[in-house]
């Protein structure tokens, strides 16, 4: 946290566990599924927060309980110093302004009968911002913002490319002025051409309009671009979090170096170079974590003690925390081949 700002966004021990049936002649069963486990972070005004994971880590989960979209088990979340735990649907309304999401897959994100003036007007109406002729006008400086002609207002969203159907999103997050977004993988699903546009656009915006980020890929070349600290996540929990460059050139957690070794390399040369390192096996079901650290099935350093106790999220350095014993060992191994 940098001296003397308070951060927007104070996320505490955060837990979001679902119950699940147990599948086929185990139907009848009752599984806690912990898509979230004890995860803490914080994010300051302006800042742009990467959290990074392979799929099914609980990074959407992460993002949509601490817009509190859903509750989470247990934790806290504190937003602009407010405590949104314990408040009704009713007074977070007007906090749920500040705080608004983009979804991944801009397809499905976007209700197809709907105009995308509609769209953009649906947060307005809830918020009863912008009503009449304002409310056009804001639609249109919107559609402005996010580099579209303001002529769209008519037309429906299987008129547009994936990218255009993005930038719809962005604009529909915009409307009510937040302060706060969470950016869920909202370039995973588009050329990577057309990604970079996406990124540009909301690097300007956030300039521009002063936000903060929660900015989630399941790559680290995308996080890295995008981000100030990065958080990565593995099976519900954070297991390393740094300023990014901090992360990206002396990566501690075995974990997040299996991550680096993921990114493809430009150049073949540096890509022959590089040992990669391959991470066996799938992430494991967050139904039955692993014991001790959950990444010792998969973790080419595991020791015994690596079964049995649990690491902490420990100090390595300034504004740099791992969640692995062997934190110091690890990170020398590391040979970094990644600009
Ligand atoms: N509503 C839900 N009910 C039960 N399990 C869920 C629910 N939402 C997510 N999960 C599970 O929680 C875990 C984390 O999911 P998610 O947050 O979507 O991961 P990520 O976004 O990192 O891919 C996954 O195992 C997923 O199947
Ligand atoms: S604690 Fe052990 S198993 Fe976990 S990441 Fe570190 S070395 Fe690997
Ligand atoms: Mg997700």
């Amino acid at each position: 946290m940098s001296a003397g700002v308070a951060p927007l966004l104070e996320v505490e021990a955060l837990k979001v566990h679902y119950v699940v049936r147990g599948e086929g002649w185990l139907i009848r069963e009752r599984h806690v599924l912990r898509a979230v486990d004890d995860v803490s972070f914080h994010i300051d005004p302006g800042e742009t927060l990467g959290l990074v994971g392979e799929s099914g880590c609980g990074k959407s989960t992460t993002g949509r309980s601490i817009l509190h979209l859903e509750r989470p088990t247990s934790g806290s979340v504190r937003f602009q110093g407010t405590l949104l735990n314990n408040l009704s649907e009713e007074e977070l309304r007007p906090l749920r302004r500040r705080m608004q999401i983009v979804f991944q897959d801009p397809f499905a994100s976007l209700d197809p009968r709907m105009t995308i003036g509609q769209i953009i007007a649906e947060p307005l109406s809830v918020h009863h911002l912008y009503e009449g002729k304002a409310r056009k006008d804001r639609i249109a400086e919107l559609l402005t913002m996010v580099e579209l002609s303001p002529d769209f207002i008519q037309r429906y969203p299987h008129e547009f490319s994936g990218g255009q159907r993005q930038r719809i999103g962005i604009a529909r997050a915009l409307a009510v002025e937040p302060s706060f977004i969470v950016l869920d993988e909202p370039v995973s699903a588009l050329d990577v051409s057309i990604q970079a546009q996406i990124l540009a656009l909301l690097s300007g915006l956030q300039t521009r309009l002063n936000l903060s980020y929660l900015f989630i890929a399941h790559d680290l070349a995308v996080v890295g671009q995008m981000s100030d600290r990065v958080a990565v996540m593995y099976l519900g929990k954070i297991v390393e979090i740094a300023e990014r460059d901090t992360l990206y050139q002396r990566p501690h957690h075995p974990y997040t170096q299996a991550l680096f070794s993921a990114v493809p390399v430009p150049d073949p040369k540096l890509a022959q170079q590089r040992k990669r390192m391959v991470l066996p096996g799938e992430v494991p079901s967050p139904i039955r974590p692993p014991s001790g650290c959950r990444f010792h099935p998969r973790c080419p350093l595991a020791q015994q003690v690596c079964r049995t106790d649990e690491p902490a999220l420990r100090v390595v350095g300034p504004n740099h925390r791992v969640a692995c014993h062997f934190a110091e060992e690890s990170a020398k191994r590391f040979e970094p081949t990644f600009a």
